[in-house]
């Protein structure tokens, strides 16, 4: 199997998104971020990436082939596929998994090779396969910004459960990275 990684941005106070639903205030420095030794690190690594319907939905999802850092196959979990197909080409595919986390890290996982499984959110799906054990490492992005309400990365009381060990920490312009690995 591959290595899974989850990796989220959150304000300083634990947040994912406001409690309007928008998260830019939380990517204020995606354009100084691109060409780092940090990104270009992650796409590297990256053989596959899973995210929730919601996440997919943040942006135009035609827009993804050619621009999103990740050029690679997409695996999103769904009850329900959008009925017409994003755009996709041969390196970066969709692939809509409507039979749970545990299907969809499997089949990612195959995907990616010896590469990784980076999990992009959002905090529904990156909770689920905490839960179910099935992260190998958690990398937590903090932005030094307070959105004093919205959605919480991590937020289910079975989670206490879950044990963890630092692995690092990096600072990149105004995130400190903090990485951590999931104790099975
Ligand atoms: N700060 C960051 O780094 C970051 C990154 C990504 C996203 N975000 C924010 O987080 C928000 C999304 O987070 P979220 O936790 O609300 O949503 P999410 O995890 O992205 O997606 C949740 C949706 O995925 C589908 N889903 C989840 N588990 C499933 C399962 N086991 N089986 C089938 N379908 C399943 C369901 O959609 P359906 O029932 O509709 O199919 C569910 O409503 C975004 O709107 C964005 O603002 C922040």
């Amino acid at each position: 199997m591959a290595k899974v990684i989850a990796g989220m941005t959150v304000s300083l106070d634990g947040f994912v998104e406001d409690e309007d639903g928008r998260a830019g205030r939380l990517y204020t420095d995606l354009d100084a971020l691109q060409g780092t030794p940090y990104m270009n690190a992650a796409i590297e690594a990256t053989g596959a990436v899973l995210m929730g319907r919601r996440t997919f939905a943040m942006g135009d999802p035609d827009s993804y082939v050619g621009a999103y850092e990740f050029q690679v196959p997409i695996f999103v979990v769904t009850h329900e596929p959008p009925a017409v197909a994003p755009k996709q080409d041969e390196h970066l595919t969709f692939t809509f998994v409507t039979d749970g986390v545990e299907s969809a890290i499997a089949q990612a996982s195959a995907a990616a090779g010896e590469k990784t499984v980076q999990v992009v959110g959002g905090a529904g799906v990156t909770q689920q396969l905490l839960l179910a054990g099935l992260v190998d490492e958690l990398h937590v992005d903090v932005m030094p910004v307070l959105l004093g309400a919205g959605l919480r990365l991590l937020d289910h009381p079975e989670l206490e459960q879950t044990k963890l060990e630092k692995l690092g920490v990096t600072e990149v312009g105004a995130r400190t990275s903090l990485r951590f690995r999931v104790i099975r």
